[in-house]
């Protein structure tokens, strides 16, 4: 056997899983888990058999890879049900995590016991799918319908008391698991009898059915729009209604419609490629982070406020720096009261919450860097304040220290030019609010050291982020896209559509917001001080501006927000001050469907990925993808921009946009020769491979 290993300790055999590096359960995996459950069951010097893993996880689930593909044979409901069926106790010893397919080879076992830090879990639901090897039909039957299914629909995983707790394990190992799960094995052969998950009814009471169908109801209005939740639904219900191999049949079904739908082919794209993304072509395992012990942040406003809040929330020591007392005082203040909110929502303790605040020491002037290992600076957003700050900093930073600049635009290399280290300087691109957006952009400028890209990365990890390596260039990657979605949506505006009708084409597709909801939120001046400073118009936006109409926080914008209100309403001074703008271009104003303003957003954003691909800005379109989930609230399941665009087709979006840009004239819209190239031999961006990694 390829990946089980076999041993014996008395008459209790040990099969050890050993498929690194988390013993998904591939193809292999499977037929030598079944082959081992074989033997041992045939074998008369063997009374019992523990299912052990090596390695850092029991088992991460079904191999997520094959799914799409034909299924190879044994299918892990066969593995599952040979270990159920077994005449001899067949043991889980869970260590590390035990999910999905994982948790579900556990199930069918006659006992369970988790290490004390193991994690159980059916994560499922957050790939489109349910679980599809028993998880719906087993789970109930051991802790009761109305336990097990929330734990299916919110697909986070417990600890191992928790499911003790939960009666889903027999017993936690502090200490022991292996000698514990061989106890228990030795304990279940002498008793005679075997506790057979699937034979169980005990849990299934009405009262437990009762409290089902209560969140079923609850589940059935909250995620009405997620298929897998109403699957989840009829496949839990037939627990209770139907035997097992009838309610194992249904569950099956289901999963294998959901399983080749757009929704879960798109999050499990996602899901890969959050993990491709981490990986920095060029540069080998053997170059290591240096070590973080303590930061510093420059600017103690939203963004440097947040930006400490992340190092204090994973235990990291801070020092927020700013000009003046007041201004750092603000800064703490603001920060004590996201902290307090967060203690008011039970989402924090007090505790903690002092424990965190006492991690960031406010301080006035640069000199408090002097002992950072890693500086942010998130200062004013003009080159001037960066190029000053980063060549003070150049004296006061401690050697090897890591100087980073949290701009959102701006060259990296013309402030790390202010330093004589500019191998330590690259970019930290946080998005707002920072303690709670996940993505972190790093920007890799040539020059930079290695071992400080490596350093971001590790440590961007350490803060709970998501992070995406990006080359140094105007906008870098999420916000340069976002340009071309803005002025899509300012062109759209003069051609004739509405705030609205544009905002409610891309929350149709899934967004929370649309542009001009959202543009309403976080203030229209900051939009308008940006394109002054460049040099840019844009007709409706500036004008919307000059009215003094800034947002939410001046209580109109593109929308009307009477007394405070948090949803804009339509303007109708709005509206006419669009019509007199068309007007004055000469557009003659006409309606636009749905679909078509969806185009007229989506298309230059990817227009402008494939010429960030070419340029090498981006390594992979998956790159691309996780920025827009992480960074923009791009809707999961339509798995980012790229992905998207495969979807429809890259003739198709060619074809729209070199429509568009002969209607307008703006060599902008002209497809991007990637884009041609890829459309013409009929492909999609994934069919570029990575840039050697
Ligand atoms: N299938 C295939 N590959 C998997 C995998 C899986 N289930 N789980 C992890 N991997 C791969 C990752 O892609 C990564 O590969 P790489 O090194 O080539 O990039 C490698 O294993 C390590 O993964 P992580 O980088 O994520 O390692 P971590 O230690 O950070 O996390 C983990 C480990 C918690 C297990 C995490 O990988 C995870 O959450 N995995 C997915 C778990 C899951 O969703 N399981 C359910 C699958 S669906 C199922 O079981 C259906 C069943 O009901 C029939």
């Amino acid at each position: 056997m390829e990946f089980v290993r076999l041993s014996q300790n008395g008459r209790v055999a040990i099969a050890t899983l050993d498929s690194p590096p988390v013993n998904a359960l591939s193809a292999g995996l499977r037929r030598d888990l079944l082959a081992a459950i074989r033997q041992c069951a045939g074998d008369a010097g063997i009374d019992a058999i523990v299912i052990a893993a090596a390695g850092r996880a029991f088992i991460a689930g079904a191999d997520i890879s094959e799914f799409g593909r034909p299924p190879v044979q044994p299918i892990l409901p066969e593995v599952l049900d040979a270990i159920e069926g077994c005449a001899k106790p067949v043991v889980a010893a869970i260590q590390g995590v035990a999910l999905g397919g994982g948790l579900e080879v556990a199930l069918a076992c006659h006992g369970r016991v988790a290490a004390a830090g193991a994690k159980l879990g059916l994560p499922e639901i957050k790939l489109g799918i349910i679980p599809g090897a028993g998880g719906t039909q087993r789970l109930p039957r051991l802790i009761g319908g109305a336990k097990a299914f929330p734990m299916m629909l919110s697909g986070e995983p417990v600890s191992a008391r928790g499911a003790l707790e939960l009666g889903l394990v027999d017993a936690v190992a502090e200490t022991e698991l292996l000698a514990e799960a061989v106890a228990l094995a030795e304990r279940l052969a002498k008793s005679g009898g075997l506790p057979r998950t699937g034979d169980r009814t005990d849990k299934l009471s009405a009262a437990d059915r009762e409290a089902f169908e209560g969140l079923a109801a609850q589940a059935g209005k909250s995620s009405a729009d997620m298929p897998n939740a109403m699957a989840l639904i009829e496949a839990v219900r037939a627990a209770y209604t139907a035997p097992l191999a009838e309610g194992l049949a249904q569950e099956r079904a289901l999963f294998l419609k959901l399983v080749v739908d757009e929704r879960s082919k798109a999050l499990r794209h996602l899901f890969f490629a959050e993990r491709e993304a981490a990986k920095v072509p060029g540069i080998g395992a053997a170059v290591k982070p240096r070590k973080i012990a303590g930061a510093a942040v420059i600017g103690a406003g939203t963004m440097g406020g947040g930006i400490a809040m992340c190092f204090a929330n994973a235990g990291i020591p801070v020092t927020l720096i700013e000009t003046q007392q007041a201004q750092i005082d603000n800064g703490m203040n603001r920060i004590a009261a996201i902290y307090d909110m967060s203690v008011k929502r039970g989402s924090l303790t007090q505790e903690r919450r002092d424990q965190r605040l006492a991690l960031i020491t406010p301080a006035v002037g640069l000199g408090a860097a002097a002992g950072a290992d890693i500086v942010i600076e998130a200062a004013f957003e003009e080159m001037g304040v960066k190029q000053q700050i980063f060549g003070e900093l150049d004296a006061i930073a401690k050697p090897g220290a890591v100087l980073a600049s949290n701009t959102s635009y701006l060259d990296i290399p013309t402030i790390a030019a202010a330093t004589r280290r500019p191998k330590d300087v690259l970019g930290m691109h946080f998005f707002s609010p920072a303690n709670v957006m996940k993505l972190l952009e790093i920007v890799r400028p040539t020059g930079v050291a290695d071992d400080v890209v490596v350093t971001a990365v590790a440590l961007a990890r350490e803060l709970g982020k998501v992070p995406v390596v990006v080359g140094n260039g105007f906008g870098f990657v999420g916000n340069r896209m976002l340009e071309q979605r803005t002025r899509a949506a300012e062109r759209l505006l003069i051609a004739g559509a509405l705030p609205h009708e544009v905002d409610a084409a891309l929350t149709g597709f899934g967004f929370k917001m649309g542009p001009f909801a959202m543009a309403d939120l976080a203030g229209n001046d900051i939009g308008w001080r940006t394109r002054k400073s460049r040099g840019k118009t844009a007709a409706v936006a500036d004008a919307i501006c000059e009215a003094g109409w800034f947002g939410q926080k001046t209580g109109r914008g593109y929308y009307l927000y009477p007394e405070g209100a948090r949803t804009g309403q339509r303007d109708p001074e709005v509206e006419a001050l669009i019509a007199k703008v068309s007007q004055e271009q000469g557009v003659t104003r006409r309606s636009f469907t749905q679909e078509e303003i969806l185009a007229r957003l989506l298309d230059p954003m990817v227009n402008e990925g494939a010429r960030i691909l070419e340029e090498g800005i981006a390594t992979r379109p998956g790159d691309i993808d996780v920025i827009w989930l992480y960074g923009y609230n791009w809707p999961a399941w339509r798995g980012g921009p790229m992905h998207w665009a495969d979807g429809v087709g890259l003739d198709a979006i060619a074809a729209r946009l070199a429509a568009q840009a002969a209607e307008t004239g703006d060599p902008a819209l002209e497809p991007a020769p990637l884009l041609r190239r890829l459309a013409a031999e009929g492909k999609g961006f994934a069919s570029l491979k990575a840039a050697a990694a």
